[in-house]
């Protein structure tokens, strides 16, 4: 990871924050659009650049575990559990809103969403700034997420008022969210943590959403879309596919399965999946990208196993298959 943020930069970016303003920040995930979340105006201007509904709940990033306490109403054993075991990382845990967190950042939910990040500029960051800060991934309402501050630059561009370079995120897809207000804890939209982790932590089964359900505010099917229009195939299939795709005209990218023994694929581009589901993790969202940035009409890919951080992979590439233009 090269991270390119110096002190001074961190420093401006926490005045930023302080003036009302939009900070970019990397964090282990992907690339968050970040505003004071005490300050309901600067919260107001995450959702007007990135176009999203003022429904659509944010998460409130902080700087450490204990802090957790501040922001919530209370702190039930499960969500202390699970706290001191994941952060700083890639787990966003779901409680009662306490009476700091204004209401335009929860989407008017009684509920808030609260992760403490694992990124070494973003903790320096929340250090510095020594609030919340609401982050909402850095790209347009719908489209697929930045893992690079070059990504946040080509989207959102002068709509930020600055952009903290942490290099490339490690671990590429969002967050896992669990909601914690009561009962059995639930898994909201799978992501870093795997849920095998958090059954290992917890000792009990943790129920997770129906593949393509709408459970989580905000979260819409058409989410993670690239440009270009998602197929999703059988691995056994994708080849055939592309190639199919490519004769009637279309321009084609494929996400070719590490499992392809053969030599070449007739597609316009290929990316050759890597066979870790980490680095298959990591390279998500800029495969679909450089993609998109190729020219391609269609993408052609399969469904990893939904084990580990499969399950994000395969909820991603879901949404991203899935209708546009859903409300
Ligand atoms: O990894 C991540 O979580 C990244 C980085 C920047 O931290 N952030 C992120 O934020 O993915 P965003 O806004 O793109 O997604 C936040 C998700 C949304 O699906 C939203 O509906 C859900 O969190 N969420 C927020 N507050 C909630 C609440 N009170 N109850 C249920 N879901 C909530
Ligand atoms: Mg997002």
């Amino acid at each position: 990871m090269s991270v390119t943020a110096t002190n001074s930069d961190i420093e401006r970016a926490a005045d930023v924050l302080r003036a009302g303003g939009l900070v970019a920040l990397p964090t282990e995930t992907v690339y968050g659009l970040g505003a004071d979340a005490e300050d309901p105006t600067a919260v107001a201007r995450i959702f007007q650049v990135k176009g999203r509904p003022p429904s659509h709940p944010l998460i409130v990033h902080i700087g450490a575990a204990h802090q957790l306490d501040d922001w919530v109403e209370e702190v039930p054993a499960t969500a202390r559990l699970l706290a001191e075991h994941f952060w700083p990382g890639p787990l966003t845990l779901v409680l009662r809103r306490g009476p700091r967190v204004p209401l335009e950042a929860t989407g008017g939910l009684e509920t808030v969403a609260v992760r403490v990040p694992d990124h070494p500029v973003a903790l320096a960051l929340l250090s510095a700034f020594g609030g919340g800060v609401t982050a909402p991934s850095a790209n347009r309402f719908g489209s697929v997420s930045p893992t690079t501050a070059g990504h946040v630059r080509a989207e959102l561009g002068d709509a930020v008022d600055f952009v903290l370079d942490g290099g490339s995120c490690q671990v590429g897809v969002e967050s896992t969210i669990v909601d914690v207000t009561g009962g059995a804890p639930a898994i909201l939209r799978p992501g870093g943590v795997t849920r095998e982790d958090l059954e290992a932590v917890l000792g009990s089964p943790v129920g997770v959403p129906a593949s393509s359900g709408v459970r989580v505010p905000g979260q819409h099917p058409s989410h993670y879309a690239p440009h270009a229009r998602v197929v999703l195939v059988e691995p056994e299939r994708v080849v055939a596919e592309a190639e199919l795709a490519q004769e009637q005209g279309h321009r084609v990218g494929v996400f070719l399965p590490a499992s392809f023994s053969g030599t070449e694929v007739k597609a316009h581009a290929v990316v050759p999946l890597p066979g870790a589901l980490e680095a298959y993790a990591q390279g998500l969202y800029g495969y679909l990208r450089e993609l998109d940035q190729q020219g391609c009409d269609v993408i052609v890919a399969s469904l990893p196993a939904e084990e580990g951080l499969g399950l994000a992979i395969a909820n991603r590439l879901r949404r991203a298959a899935g209708p546009r233009g859903v409300a």
